[in-house]
């Protein structure tokens, strides 16, 4: 699908690397068809080193090779970067923003461009095995579509959604989740080592238990509960722990923090939205009912 797409990334940090790296594996296209731009030299040849692929510094340079152009730059950075690649920007052009929390309209807006894909990967997409929910404008072509969904299925699986609202609530669930599993693993190891054992092993014993639960869910093809019911003998090890974790409301918290982060990834967006419109009415998340 990506044959002969030239591709520029406009940031060349950890996402950035890892699609190139993606898309590069999957031989989708040859190295002479990727151009990274980034501010520091000294990465441009760590890219180039690692990947044989074109470096630039300057970011309009790489636009102007481009017929896909993926914006891969911290937030903050974003409002310039539009200004500054603006005018190298073709109709052509099929803009794919990774960037969390910048909407379509701003996007759109910075660039007075139409054709945008908007995505919400997650951190496992360095090493492939992440998943990203995206969408798209009404301008983005079929082919633009299959181009978009061949990039990002080198970060992992992809998940296309209609609405552009979807991505909050995915920013909230599979965006911000690496970090709900991580502490749930680190709380489980810590848990091991209270019990006695070393910090080596209750890490070997959580990853393989987290792994292992996954791929039996996938393989299975059970719903969780059913699964959980089967390792829960009556008046056994696991009703005793699992009746705690409900007496100390995990699934509560859990849902109250996904929804939290949802609350906040609405906000940001509607805080960098009106932020490029010089408006300061939009309120903190603190300041409206969670509930
Ligand atoms: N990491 C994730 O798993 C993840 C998940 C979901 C979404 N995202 C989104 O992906 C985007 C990139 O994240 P990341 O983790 O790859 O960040 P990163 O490693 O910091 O990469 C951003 C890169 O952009 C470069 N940069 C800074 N200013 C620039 C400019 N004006 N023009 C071109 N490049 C510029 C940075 O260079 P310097 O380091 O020299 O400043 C850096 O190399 C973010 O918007 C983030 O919200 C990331």
């Amino acid at each position: 699908m990506l044959k002969e797409t030239k591709l520029t990334f406009v940031g060349s940090g950890n996402m950035g690397e890892a699609m190139i790296k993606g898309v590069l594996g999957r031989n989708l296209v040859t190295p002479a068809y990727i151009t990274a731009s980034d501010p520091r030299e000294e990465r441009g040849r760590e890219l180039v080193d690692r990947y044989g692929v074109n470096f630039t510094p300057d970011n309009v340079e790489a636009v102007k090779a481009a017929d896909v152009i993926v914006l891969s730059v911290k937030p903050q950075v974003l409002p310039d970067v539009l200004k500054g690649i603006r005018d190298a920007v073709v109709p052509e052009n099929l803009i794919l923003s990774i960037v969390a929390g910048s909407r379509i309209s701003a996007i759109a807006q910075g660039l007075d461009h139409e054709a945008i894909v908007r995505c919400m990967p997650n951190t496992p997409a360095q090493i492939a095995e992440g998943i990203t929910v995206w969408t798209d404008t009404p301008a983005v072509t079929e082919e633009q579509r299959d181009q978009a969904r061949s990039v990002l299925k080198a970060l992992g699986e992809e998940v296309y959604v209609k609405d552009e609202g979807y991505l909050d609530m995915a920013t909230a669930l599979s965006g911000t989740g690496p970090a709900y599993i991580f502490l749930f693993m680190e709380a489980l190891i810590d848990a091991g080592v209270h019990l006695g054992f070393s910090r080596h092993v209750a890490e070997r014993l959580v990853l393989q238990t987290m792994r292992g639960s996954v791929d039996f869910a996938r393989q299975s093809n059970l719903h969780v509960a059913q699964l959980r019911n089967m390792v829960t003998s009556p008046g056994g090890t696991s009703a005793e722990a699992l009746y705690q974790l409900e007496k100390g409301g995990l699934r509560t918290v859990l849902s109250r923090a996904i929804w939290a982060a949802y609350q906040k990834s609405k906000y940001l967006g509607d805080l960098s939205a009106a932020e490029a419109n010089n408006d300061h009415s939009v309120e903190h998340p603190d300041e409206l009912e969670l509930s």
